[in-house]
């Protein structure tokens, strides 16, 4: 296939976009697969395990509670930016799913999204099936922790190792159906969305075209039709060429 500049997205194209914790970076927050295996001076299974949770939960709620500190210090990037005024354009032909807990995709004006790996601005109980809620709050130590009416602590609603990410169905759905797939940030290292490209590509449109946009290749770089090299708030602001609706 010709490489090109730009992704030309057709009148009858839909696109399927995946992002991970590089989309956030330009914005401030940290991604987590540093050379020292720590999430900022955390090892992951302290704080991103049922394990870790169980054993001490006053460490886990600090945790989210300063990322939710610093997620709330930051504000959406121009890739955020972008990708919110492509589904404008595009409407229910664009599909956001990503990986990051933070919601700078909303706040940039995203609406048709799912985050896979939880909110970090909800709770849920760690016990019964009482719906997760918007929390904005810090528990910073033991005395601040909450309890659902159940009797069973809250936690954060958090997708941890382990533990079966969200929305499942409807993203497979729109890997099946999708024939324009664009990866940002992640380094392709965490399942099952290091597989999503290839559940696509093998199961989904026969005419699929996957492209990756980040400043290093990710683990399953071989499985793109092309990938951008560089930071995604610069690259995605012009990466899109759509075809007026009435084209072909
Ligand atoms: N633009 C685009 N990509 C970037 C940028 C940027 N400005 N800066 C860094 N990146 C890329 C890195 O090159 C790397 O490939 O973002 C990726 C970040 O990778 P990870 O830290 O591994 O994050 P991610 O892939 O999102 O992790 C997946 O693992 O830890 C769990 O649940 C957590 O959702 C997370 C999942």
């Amino acid at each position: 296939m010709k490489h090109s500049n730009q992704i030309s997205i057709k009148r009858r194209d839909h696109v399927f976009v995946l992002t991970g914790a590089g989309i956030s970076a330009e914005s401030g927050l940290a991604t987590f697969r540093g050379t020292d295996g720590l999430w900022e001076g955390e090892h992951v299974e302290d704080v991103a395990s049922p394990q870790g949770w169980k054993r001490d939960p006053e460490r886990v709620w600090r945790f989210y509670s300063q990322r939710r500190k610093a997620a709330l210090a930051v504000a959406p990037n121009p890739a955020h930016l972008a990708l919110a005024s492509l589904e404008q354009t595009l409407g229910d032909r664009f599909f956001l799913c990503t990986q990051n807990v933070d919601n700078l995709h909303e706040r940039a004006g995203s609406r048709n999204l799912v985050h896979m790996h939880g909110e970090l601005f909800q709770s849920c109980c760690e016990s019964c099936d009482n719906l997760p809620f918007t929390d904005t709050q810090l528990y910073e130590t033991r005395a601040s922790h909450r309890h659902c009416p159940c009797g069973a602590r809250l936690r954060p609603n958090i997708v941890w190792f382990g533990e079966v990410p969200f929305h499942m169905e409807r993203i497979l759905d729109e890997l099946l159906r999708c024939t324009v797939m664009l990866v940002v940030g992640t380094s392709g290292a965490v399942q099952p969305a290091a597989s999503f490209v290839h559940w696509a590509r093998d199961r989904g449109h026969s005419s699929l075209r996957s492209y990756y946009v980040g400043p290093e290749h990710p683990s399953n770089a071989s499985a793109f039709t092309q990938l951008f090299e560089g930071p995604a708030g610069v690259l995605l602001p012009q990466l899109f060429a759509v075809a007026p609706a009435d084209s072909h």
